[in-house]
């Protein structure tokens, strides 16, 4: 929802703010700048569409600025637009900022704004803030900044720069992500970690609250009052390689293809009782899981092994519906919060105010130093390394790896799940290496405009994710249902031209819903389905039949979603749309 980059230092910043927002991409990508401070002047370049159009209009300039900030934008306040690109810049250009979030008092702002006699040029909510800092300058920027920061009202990030200081950038936290990055003789700031892995490994993730003042020799960082704070740095283990496409088409396709690895990774870390949490997961009455889009599917498998493992009742919440419920929550409750980003505001939001209300706070993130890491009273975190397609895919097995090792954790049968679950990479390269009949049956449906995804139990959940790489990706419509609630009403749905995917591993459920395949083909449906090797009598009630080796019936979905995610990764990429960066879509909603 967002990018933004700064840097000061003594390379050629152009360059680093490019690569940066290149890597920020998928955080929105409706139109992108940045300012320059050139020989004590700010230079201002935006484009709509890509970074590709704003690296095109640089062509050929002689950009000398070793400081900078830069941004990439998914439109929030104001139409996709030069003019509501940023960065920002006050009257008399000599403030240029970029910012990520919202500023909800923005009209009552602008009119102060204007009130003084200001032309506020854009659309956007941003505008005001450095028209405000401009206001509160009196020599120092830091001290403009202080002043301004109570004034705003919202989620934000924003980096600014003036031509009366250079080498100084300010970024400020409060309720969207920014992090610093350390370097010798030079320092930067991004929205996340892997914009800056080609740059630098220490990084400091801000907390929300927090300010940093950035020169080439060092970073400062303050709380609102103004109060200098002593923070650590960590270092990332993320090699650049791993955020590269090292050879796939696309980054979604080479995410799908890493699952073998970073599941394994992944199960590794919880293969030891070291990281044993300080509670038991009995001591709970009730624990809710609240999380968005695919994290949200992951919680929902997470539900049936929680169940059935530890034996407390489990529900899961739509964190965007959680916030605002009137759930009775209190310290008997356990609120499970997964996200890779950790930072969904629905999914912080949510988990915080249950927090706030008395429950112990878990968080499934993948993103170390995240906000939501870091509000959460414990944090497990999934080894998946960066994942750049805006679809999520191996975070997705990940957070399963993470879940499902959780629910056994305090189970008798442990260690003979744990052997099972160890049995999961080497089942997934086996599907991974079938991508190719997975390719050639997706492209029979390149032309449907509809598709139906069913299963039942924990291939329910399977389906809903299925149909939602179908959606975001192709902008096909699709749906996933529990099959055994069509014949309530989506059966209407069904004739010959609905491709129906059937997600019918051998499991407790099997027969059932053989059963909705019959009902499915009485309506002469077109039933593709994903189901274990060998299984002839399936195959034979299948116009296609995408095969997963055999697995422990409770770990099905880590190897029946890959299908899902290749078929609808190959129809995608048949009608040439932008897989890892579909329209109207981010990858991280830092806004409610
Ligand atoms: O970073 P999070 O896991 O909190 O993100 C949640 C959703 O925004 C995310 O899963 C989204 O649905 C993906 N685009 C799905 O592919």
């Amino acid at each position: 929802m967002c990018g933004i980059v700064g840097y000061t230092g003594k390379k050629k910043a152009i360059f680093v703010l490019l690569e940066a927002l290149e890597r920020l991409e998928y955080r929105g990508y409706d139109s992108s700048g940045v300012a320059l401070l050139e020989d004590g002047k700010i230079f201002v370049e935006k484009k709509v569409g890509k970074i590709r159009e704003l690296i095109r209009s640089l062509w050929g300039k002689q950009l000398d600025a070793t400081l900078g900030i830069g941004h990439t934008r998914w439109a929030t306040h104001g139409g996709v637009c030069e003019l509501n690109a940023h960065p920002h810049t006050d009257q008399e250009g000599r403030f240029a900022l970029v910012h990520n979030g919202i500023i909800e008092n923005y009209r009552e702002l602008k009119e102060f704004i204007t009130s003084k006699g200001i032309e506020y040029k854009s659309e956007t909510d941003t505008e005001a803030i450095v028209h405000l800092i401009s206001l509160n300058y009196d020599g120092d920027l830091l001290r403009a900044v202080l002043k301004t920061i109570p004034k705003l009202r919202g989620a934000y990030a924003f980096a600014v720069f003036t031509a009366f200081e250079p080498g100084r950038v300010v970024g400020v936290r409060y309720g969207s992500p920014l992090v610093v990055g350390l370097g010798e003789g030079e320092n930067f700031l991004a929205s996340d970690i892997p914009a800056l892995i080609p740059f630098t490994k220490n990084i400091i993730p801000l907390e929300d609250g927090e300010i940093a003042d950035l020169t080439p020799e060092g970073v400062s960082i303050y709380d609102f009052e103004g109060n200098p704070k002593v923070k650590e740095s960590i270092k990332i283990h993320w090699d650049i390689i791993s955020a590269e496409k090292g050879g796939f088409k696309h980054f979604m396709l080479k995410e799908i293809f890493e699952q073998p690895r970073v599941v394994g990774d992944t199960i590794k870390g919880y293969i030891s009782r070291d990281y044993e949490l300080p509670f038991s997961l009995k001591e709970f009455r009730r624990i809710l899981i609240t999380a968005c889009g695919t994290s949200y599917h992951a919680g929902l498998i997470g539900k049936y092994w929680l169940e059935k493992f530890v034996g407390v009742p489990v529900e899961v919440v739509y964190a965007s519906e959680l916030r605002y419920a009137d759930t009775p929550i209190g310290p008997q409750d356990l609120v499970i919060a997964i996200s890779q980003s950790g930072e969904t505001a629905d999914t912080r939001f949510s988990a915080l105010s249950a927090k706030e209300k008395g429950a112990k706070l878990l968080s499934i993130v993948n993103v170390m130093g995240s906000a939501l890491s870091r509000e959460s009273d414990y944090t497990l975190y999934t080894h998946a390394g960066p994942e750049i397609g805006v679809a999520a895919t191996k975070t997705f097995t990940c957070q399963l790896a993470v879940l499902f090792s959780l629910a056994i954790s305090e189970h008798p049968e442990r260690e003979k799940l744990m052997d099972e679950l160890l049995k999961i990479p080497h089942l997934m390269e086996e599907v991974l290496s079938k991508s190719e009949s997975i390719r050639e049956i997706a492209l029979k449906y390149t032309k449907s405009k509809n598709t139906l995804y069913l299963g039942r139990r924990l291939s329910y959940p399977v389906a809903l994710e299925g149909a939602l790489k179908l959606k975001e990706i192709s902008y096909v419509h699709a749906e996933g249902y529990p099959a055994g609630e069509m014949k309530h009403g989506p059966i209407a749905l069904i004739d010959e031209n609905m491709p129906v995917v059937v997600v019918a591993p051998r499991d407790r459920v099997y027969e059932k819903i053989l059963s909705n395949i019959e009902e499915v083909l009485a309506r002469k449906g077109m039933v593709i389905s994903v189901g274990f090797e060998g299984d002839e009598g399936l195959q034979k009630l299948s116009r296609d039949f995408m095969e997963v080796p055999k697995c422990h019936e409770e770990l099905s979905p880590f190897l029946t979603v890959v299908p899902l995610q290749l078929f609808a990764y190959y129809i995608a990429d048949y009608l040439g749309l932008d897989v890892d960066q579909p329209r109207n879509l981010a990858k991280t909603v830092t806004v409610e």
